[in-house]
């Protein structure tokens, strides 16, 4: 199955919400909390006014699947629709990234995300504000070839109690 990236719109604003206040998600970030929509309205609206960030949708079969966002300093941020977990989309969307000096900040007991940043090519390089930190300066063009048409058996998700 292939992830299609396109860029985001307002529209995909309650997706984005839905996916960022699911308890494993925010479980991940820097602020541990669910957003506000007033907070996550400005999130949006400030990624999609500012030409330097790029913010990305996946879609796989005409469902949004995942959300990917690159700040003009680096970093990049990326959450996948819970319900599309353990199928291989992050891989496949962190291979559309660009090719220029990027980094992560990751929890460390977020496993998946350590494995797709690492499988993209991005090597530890140290810690921050109790993060890890990855970063990758140059892609790998043909494993960024290899990930974007990759497809992998879904994974049991565990159901939340
Ligand atoms: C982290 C996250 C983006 C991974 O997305 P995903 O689509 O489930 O990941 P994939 O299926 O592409 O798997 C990526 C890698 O993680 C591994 N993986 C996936 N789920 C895993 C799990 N539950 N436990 C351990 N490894 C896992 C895969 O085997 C794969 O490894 P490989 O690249 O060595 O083959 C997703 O779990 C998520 O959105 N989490 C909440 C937000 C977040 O943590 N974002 C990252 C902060 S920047």
């Amino acid at each position: 199955m292939t992830v299609c990236m396109r860029d985001a719109r307002w529209s995909d604003l309650s997706e984005i919400l839905r996916w960022r206040n699911e308890p494993g998600t925010y479980a991940n970030f820097h602020n541990r909390y669910p957003l506000s929509l007033p907070a996550m309205q400005r999130w949006l609206s400030d990624a999609l006014a500012d030409p330097r960030t790029t913010l990305w949708m996946a879609e796989r079969e005409d469902k949004l699947v995942g959300v990917l966002r690159v700040d003009p300093d680096g970093a990049v941020m990326i959450i996948v629709a819970p319900e599309a977990r353990g199928q291989g989309v992050a891989g496949s969307m962190l291979a559309h990234l660009p090719d220029r000096p990027l980094f992560a900040e990751i929890r460390e007991t977020n496993t998946a995300s350590h494995a797709a940043f690492a499988t993209a090519g991005f090597c530890r390089a140290g810690s921050r504000c109790g993060m890890l930190v990855y970063r990758r300066e140059k892609a790998d063009e043909e494993r960024a070839r290899d990930l974007a048409t990759r497809v992998m058996p879904a994974r049991a998700v565990k159901a939340r109690s």
